[in-house]
């Protein structure tokens, strides 16, 4: 349970935590967002996450509410604050409060900056993980910048409802030819006979995520194959194992999709092997400047 969240320059206890009702980021999600993953106290490839922010901002021409290292104390205190050592850190910055316009506000409008801190067992992800997850999948109805973080969630939380209404914790989402675009919330993976390790190349239609990059190092650390191209929906059916990536899952397995077992239906062993290896490849720092 978080205890206080930080807006705006100050720490307010979470009830009454609040942002103007005219705030952008609710009346038009014209809001950007980041999630990193704590571990120890320490988080996991900080660099990466605050360079992805500035490009989402950039890409929006959003003003940055922060510099990287402001932001990095504000993080630190509200980690602080709320005694989270494993858990998350949710970034959120919106464009400012203002008179409902769809134009952007008047420059010099003060950008909305959120930091909320939230734990997360890892014992708890862990038990997950022996078992894998299942996954279901929708077509992409999302709009065709996916590779900005904005908080235009509304269709991944629609399907991720079907997802829960189906017993599955995943959406897969597919693109008009059948290839998968990626996860409603992670990138999508899976390894083939030959045991190379497969995700789709950075586009508009798919967020980089930053656990997908980093397992990218760890795949060439490990001296796994790699084949970073498309696939569909069939060829993972056929896959032998498949997974998701992303800051709150790391590498999670993957062990059925839209009912039918992946592999032997067990998490597969180098997506374990993977999941293994993936904090000796990530940046872990304690949030100090
Ligand atoms: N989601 N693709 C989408 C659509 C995502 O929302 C996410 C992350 C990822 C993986 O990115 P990363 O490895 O940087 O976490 C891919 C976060 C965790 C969320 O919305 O909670």
């Amino acid at each position: 349970m978080s205890r206080v969240i930080y807006v705006n320059g100050r720490y307010q206890p979470y009830h009454s935590a609040a942002v103007h009702v005219e705030d952008r980021g609710f009346q038009f999600a014209d809001s950007v967002y980041e999630v990193i993953e704590v571990l120890a106290g320490k988080l996991v490839d900080a660099p990466r996450h605050l360079e992805r922010l500035e490009r989402s901002l950039g890409e929006l021409s959003m003003p940055a509410p922060a510099s990287r290292g402001a932001l990095i104390v504000i993080i630190a205190e509200t980690l602080k604050r709320n005694r989270v050592t494993d858990g998350i850190v949710y970034i959120q910055v919106t464009r400012g409060a203002g008179p409902r316009d769809f134009a952007f506000p008047p420059a010099g409008t003060p950008p909305t900056l959120v930091v909320i801190a939230r734990r997360q067992s890892q014992s708890k992800i862990a038990a997950t993980a022996q078992t894998g997850i299942r996954v279901i999948t929708r077509p992409d109805n999302r709009w065709g910048r996916c590779d900005i973080k904005t908080v235009m969630l509304l269709p991944a939380c629609l399907a991720k409802h079907e997802a829960h209404e189906a017993g599955a914790k995943e959406v897969w989402f597919t693109d008009p030819q059948g290839f998968i675009t990626e996860g409603a919330s992670s990138n999508a993976w899976i390894v083939t006979a030959s045991g190379a390790a497969v995700t789709r190349p950075l586009s508009h239609h798919l967020l980089g995520g930053i656990t997908r990059r980093t397992l990218i190092d760890t795949i060439a650390g490990e001296g796994v194959k790699f084949d970073e191209r498309p696939f569909t929906r069939d060829e993972a059916l056929n896959a032998r194992e498949a997974f998701i990536t992303s800051a709150t899952n790391t590498v999670m397995p993957v062990v059925e999709l839209d009912g039918n077992q992946i592999g032997d239906g067990r998490p597969g062993p180098l997506t374990r092997t993977l999941r293994g290896r993936f904090h000796h490849f990530a940046d872990i720092q304690a949030p100090f400047v």
